[in-house]
């Protein structure tokens, strides 16, 4: 019988790449708003892998189903690591992806080219059964443009150059974004760990 995986986030942009990353695995994937309503995480823990492990394990207590949860940030060195587990709420309460960019290229008006380096940093946190937990990470480095190009992928994606390439993730198709992305990198890590038979 095909194992079922619970995709443990309310964005509709992740659940749509890691449905494209986690392809060709035999899995039944479930989505939080197919598996029933329950409160949404806060995500108050100091560490990319806090949030996302108490978001994984909070889906699992509420649903029982074996689920997997990420939490990214986004890392820029000039800023010493900002926004970083920030990363949603850049810009204060209410904050919305055009505003955290906004306020991001503000933070860095004037800075060049060459100091605007960056990563985007991604965690996955799998919990398999009650007292069980498996974590995986993956890293996408770049620059952060002076300007914003391309309407797809989400949040940063616009201001994000990914390093060896000549268009943002914003400009990028999904499926290419999907081989090299920070959240590929992790979700690949946990596909080679179900692959080799972790769970
Ligand atoms: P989360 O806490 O993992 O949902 O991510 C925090 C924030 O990081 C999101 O609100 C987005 O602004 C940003 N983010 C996460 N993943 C990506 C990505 O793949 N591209 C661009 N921005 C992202």
């Amino acid at each position: 019988m095909m194992k079922k995986l619970l995709i443990a986030t309310h964005n509709a942009d992740k659940v749509k790449e890691i449905r494209g990353i986690l392809t060709g695995l035999d899995l039944n994937l479930v989505t939080l708003d197919e598996a029933g309503t329950f409160p949404p995480t806060v995500e108050d823990a100091p560490t990319l892998q806090g949030n996302a492990l108490k978001k994984a394990l909070e889906a699992f207590r509420a649903t029982g189903i074996p689920a997997v949860a990420d939490d990214t940030g986004l890392e820029v060195f000039y800023l010493n690591d900002a926004p970083g587990v920030y990363s949603s709420r850049y810009s204060g309460p209410g904050a919305t992806y055009a505003s955290n960019r906004k306020k991001l290229l503000s933070n860095l008006r004037g800075v060049p080219p060459r100091r605007r380096a960056a990563q985007f940093r991604c965690v996955v946190a799998f919990v398999p059964a009650a007292g069980v937990h498996h974590i995986f990470e993956g890293k996408c480095t770049g620059v952060i443009t002076e300007k914003e190009s391309g309407e797809g992928g989400f949040g940063y994606d616009p201001l994000f150059l990914p390093d060896g390439f000549a268009e943002t993730f914003g400009e990028m198709a999904l499926d290419k974004k999907n081989t090299l992305s920070h959240r590929a990198h992790a979700f690949q890590a946990f596909a080679e760990f179900l692959r080799r038979g972790g769970w």
